[in-house]
């Protein structure tokens, strides 16, 4: 029987008209950046032998790094890798096998005590990502008839989680708690309520008011998820983030964590009542249908996790650098938005200069993240500080952003 070259729907063969990749190649916006020499992402950085403190290498020239998330300079501190060498030695480089199967080594089940230990929860578990932890969680947790109020500035994983979820999602305005209320307000007194926000936004670097959403959420009956991204390592007394730094960890219901910025390796884990965390090791598919994190990641988080225990005094310097930074910034007239973390957000409202500013910085040794509207709600300069740097990174830092914004005529 001959083909008919139209199909029932009136769909033509080999129309030609609409390939799937056209898309792509009408996607021009990194040419347009690479074209004008402005293109700052997917940097090549090298090996770090002979770096110093603070410094990676770039195109085999020592660079001064702004723009990591090592928060408190661990992942070349020796403990650190020599506990993922001797994993890989004792374990070998992989386990192969999703955690639930042949995946599940002693050294994930004793990190995950750890950490429920560390954020004062019964439980936890780990993801390969942090990513993969915010989006199997959120989609595990919630059902259709669920509701899920969620701050507007969330990470794209817990979007993404939120899209995935059959729950109804309401957006609040960032950090308004007023708004919150008349969205708990409006939920049908019958629909189960999980509440999502970020110890420390990780784009603007301010804290969630979680006093604010605490206060209010319990009431309601609500539960409360709270990403601790970029608050572990950097906040509270001990270190377990912006919730305890606030005083209400004992009250927030679940924590997220990520292994990929003060812990110096690569992963993530939710932690809260033992109950839950079961259901989401039985439920959540991206952990269940996935391979286990890797024996040298684990071993390298639990050996950075050591080392945030036992010495405060990193989070501390960081912590004073960051503080140091803002105000010098401030005092030459940069709009760096408000703050107490280790992320040192400046405004530079327009696109290309923020793209020039970072291009120059880096032709003078200084690397340091543009931030572009989507991925942020304005156009940020996003410095971070670390335990590596020093008064005199500080002060080179700044000399030079006042002088490159000075020559390239940009705002303050
Ligand atoms: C707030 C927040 N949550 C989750 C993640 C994802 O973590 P990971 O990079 O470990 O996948 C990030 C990473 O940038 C983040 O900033």
């Amino acid at each position: 029987m001959r083909a008919s070259a139209t199909s029932s729907t009136g769909r033509k063969k080999s129309s030609g008209t609409n390939d799937i990749f056209e898309k792509c190649r009408s996607f021009t916006r990194p040419n347009d950046f690479r074209d004008a020499g402005l293109y700052m992402y997917f940097e090549v950085f090298e090996e770090r032998e002979g770096c110093g403190p603070g410094e990676v290498r770039l195109a085999k020239r020592k660079v001064l790094m702004f723009g990591s998330n090592d928060y408190l300079d661990l992942i070349t501190h020796p403990e650190v890798k020599e506990a993922a060498a001797l994993a890989i030695r004792k374990y070998g480089s992989g386990c192969s096998g999703s955690r639930m199967l042949n995946g599940t080594l002693d050294l994930h089940v004793t990190l995950e005590a750890e950490l429920a230990a560390f954020v004062k929860k019964e439980a936890a578990i780990i993801f390969g990502t942090g990513f993969q932890a915010n989006y199997a969680a959120l989609s595990a947790l919630t059902e259709k008839g669920d509701a899920m109020i969620c701050d507007h500035n969330l990470h794209a994983s817990l979007v993404e989680g939120a899209l995935r979820s059959p729950a109804r999602t309401v957006r609040f305005r960032h950090n308004d708690v007023d708004h919150f209320e008349r969205c708990l307000e409006n939920c049908p007194p019958d629909e189960k309520i999980l509440v999502v926000s970020e110890g420390v936004f990780s784009m603007e670097g301010d804290i969630g008011d979680l006093r604010g959403i605490m206060k209010l959420a319990k009431p309601y009956g609500a539960r409360v998820y709270v990403d601790e991204a970029h608050g572990i390592g950097v906040l509270g007394p001990t270190g377990a983030g912006a919730a305890e730094h606030l005083g209400v960890l004992d009250q927030v219901d679940i924590v997220m964590g990520t292994f990929s910025k003060s812990l110096a390796s690569v992963g993530g884990f939710i932690a809260g009542e033992r109950a839950v965390i079961d259901y989401l090791k039985h439920t959540a598919r991206a952990f269940v249908f996935s391979a286990s994190l890797p024996p040298a990641s684990v071993a390298a988080a639990a050996a950075a996790l050591r080392i945030v225990k036992s010495e405060p005094e990193r989070r501390l310097r960081m912590l004073r650098i960051a503080r140091q930074l803002r105000a010098e910034l401030r005092s030459r007239g940069f709009l760096v938005l408000d703050g107490e973390t280790a992320i040192v957000p400046v405004v530079i409202q327009d696109e290309l200069d923020l793209c020039r500013l970072c291009t120059a910085l880096l032709a003078e040794g200084i690397y340091i993240n543009p931030v572009l509207r989507p991925y942020t709600t304005q156009n940020l300069l996003r410095i971070s500080c670390t335990a590596a740097h020093t008064e005199a990174h500080i002060e080179r830092l700044v000399a030079t952003l006042e002088r490159v914004t000075d020559q390239l005529g940009i705002e303050r």
